[in-house]
């Protein structure tokens, strides 16, 4: 209702499932936004086909075409200061953003990462949560700061970790979590429900103080 539509990049390196949520999101205007491009560092990324599928300008920067990380992500950082979105979502990202960029983006990038943040931050999340006879685990969208998987929580979701699960069923719980959450946070930006400020976020009107605790069947 009158609020300006959220515009959304999303950085992928492979498969592209969370993009997908959030096209579908989008498409069923769950999310009062629009994807305005789709950038991967890989060019065989399957996301890339989805975002063609759904006429997303897709764009595709391979790091093997720098020498350094600092070249990679200056043409990365022209790229997204030309597209200029209000929000920077990385959906199975596989590179590490340097500082710079990060700071020319601050707190306008969002990442998922599959575990129950600040536990478990990096790799193999879910081989390392079994092998410590963890009783859950999960996933975290955050805001990405300079550090790796550590800005703040915004949304957090769990599951539990039963016996016989593996790695690969409890990435499957994880992926199922990340298809509702991403688009979730992207609803609430989109409506104005969540603000990100410069030191602070709101959510719903109020001082967001811990992240939000993601329950699977609600409908907001
Ligand atoms: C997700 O599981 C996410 O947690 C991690 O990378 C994976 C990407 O999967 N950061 P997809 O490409 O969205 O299918």
């Amino acid at each position: 209702m009158g609020m300006k539509k959220l515009s959304i990049v999303v950085l992928i390196s492979g498969n592209g499932s969370n993009l997908q949520s959030i096209i579908d999101a989008v498409e069923a205007k769950q999310i009062n936004g629009q994807i305005t491009a789709v950038i991967s560092n890989n060019a065989d990324a399957y996301g890339l086909e989805r975002a063609k599928k759904h006429n997303i300008d897709q764009q595709v920067i391979s790091h093997k075409s720098f020498t350094c990380r600092e070249d990679f992500d200056h043409a990365l950082s022209q790229k997204l200061t030309h597209l200029n979105p209000d929000i920077i979502v990385l959906a199975g990202f596989m590179r590490i953003l340097g500082s710079a960029l990060i700071q020319a983006f601050e707190r306008k990038i969002l990442n998922i990462h599959p575990s129950i943040l600040p536990s478990y931050k990096g790799l193999n999340t879910f081989q390392r949560a079994i092998d410590n006879d963890e009783k859950e685990h999960g996933v975290s969208i955050h805001i990405v700061t300079p550090e790796l998987d550590d800005g703040p929580v915004i949304l957090r979701g769990r599951y539990p970790i039963l016996t016989g699960d593996t790695a690969s069923s409890l990435q499957g719980k994880g992926h199922r979590l990340e298809h509702k959450m991403y688009s979730k946070v992207l609803r609430w930006l989109g409506q104005g429900d969540l603000q990100i400020n410069a030191d602070t976020m709101i959510f719903q009107g109020k001082l967001l103080e811990r992240p939000i605790e993601f329950e699977d069947n609600e409908t907001s």
